[in-house]
């Protein structure tokens, strides 16, 4: 029989990766994330035990009923996720959507109150060490790491993943060239621009050079010149084979290169696949903005070419109006996002 992806007990999550080795001239790191958000789930919390169906090749990424409570606040509530390898997935939601809870559960970090996860074909909860092997996060805050130059914490993360000591000049020396660090490799890291750590923190989540790369808001308080660059390099990414998934409140520059979205708010699951899909699906994909002989313009909404063609011949022959022009207007991400959330706060 399976094992259970879930423990009965709601054991705790397993400690973040291993110290440096003794003897190590590196500086120990600073909590990876509020520690409040690691406490195991409350007794009498519900856990329930799953038998997930088999693993799915094509998937890099699976969830169902992911649920977590903090208190009587539903964080996350029932949401399932199918997340295709090679691809570029967004998770989008205004802030407090439960993205980054999320995010902690797949990176092995929390531990959900109920629902299962494979991620890399392993599960969070109790393959914690498998999936970390193969999966690389980038949480939304970078730490403090006073008196560490990029190189030292490159190689002090390397150690951490128990990375030979031999292999560290060519690791660093690659991930640096990759995110265009090479000429800062001797500053502290604290001095670097916001760019410059988000970039580095990519750097860091790729030592052991993983499969899936979680990335919590990596665009957040980037100027447009490094949200650019960003984007360029995590398409840099995908076609070295990695998959991607990547949380934002800010839409437009994940229309451009997700192949995947699922919209959260208020931890609940709003939609998700393609964009092209989604906006199809609400009706929103595209309107027609009319220009009539009397100076009235008017919009409407319309799902594709033939309720786009239907409406034409209509107003034009039916209603016999006088249409001087007519200009499709194709929405994106950004009036997606508003129409089908309604700025919940919890
Ligand atoms: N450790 C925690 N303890 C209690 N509440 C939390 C904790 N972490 C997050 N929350 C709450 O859970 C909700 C979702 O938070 P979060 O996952 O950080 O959302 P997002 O990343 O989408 O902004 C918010 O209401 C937040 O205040
Ligand atoms: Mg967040």
């Amino acid at each position: 029989m399976r094992e259970p992806m879930f423990p009965t007990n709601g054991s705790q999550p397993s400690p973040p990766p291993p110290p440096p080795p003794t003897g190590s001239p590196l500086p120990p790191p600073p909590a990876p994330i509020d520690l409040g958000a690691l406490a195991p789930p409350s007794a009498g919390a519900v856990v329930e035990l799953l038998d997930p169906s088999e693993p799915r090749d094509d998937l890099v990424v699976e969830a169902h009923g992911l649920t977590k409570h903090y208190g009587n606040l539903k964080a996350l509530d029932e949401v399932d996720l199918e997340i295709p390898k090679g691809s570029i997935f967004g998770i989008i939601g205004p802030n407090g959507a439960g993205k980054s809870t999320a995010f902690l559960i797949l990176a092995t970090l929390l531990t959900p109150t109920s629902g299962w996860a494979r991620v890399c074909g392993f599960s969070p909860v109790a393959e914690p060490e498998e999936v970390r092997r193969r999966m690389g996060y980038m949480p939304d805050v970078m730490g403090v790491y006073e008196n560490l130059t990029v190189k030292e914490y490159l190689e002090f993360h390397a150690a951490t993943y128990h990375i030979d000591r031999s292999e560290w000049p060519s690791l660093v020396d690659g991930l640096l060239e990759l995110v265009d660090l090479d000429v800062k490799r001797e500053t502290i890291v604290d001095d670097l621009s916001r760019g410059m750590k988000q970039r580095l923190s990519l750097a860091r989540a790729l030592v052991h050079d993983p499969e899936l790369l979680i990335l919590d808001e990596p665009a957040s308080g980037l100027d447009p010149r490094a949200r650019i660059e960003l984007r360029e390099l995590l398409l840099q990414l995908q076609s070295m084979g990695k998959s991607i998934v990547i949380s934002s409140h800010i839409l437009a520059e994940l229309q451009q290169m997700c192949d995947a979205i699922a919209v959260i708010e208020a931890g609940q699951l709003l939609a998700s696949g393609p964009p092209g899909r989604i906006l199809a699906q609400l009706g929103v994909g595209r309107s027609v903005r009319v220009r009539f002989g009397d100076g009235i313009v008017e919009e409407f909404p319309v799902a594709g070419d033939d309720e786009q063609q239907a409406l034409l011949r209509k107003l034009i022959v039916d209603d016999d109006r006088a249409v001087l022009e007519f200009t499709t207007v194709d929405k994106n991400l950004e009036d997606l996002f508003l129409q089908i959330t309604q700025g919940i706060v919890q």
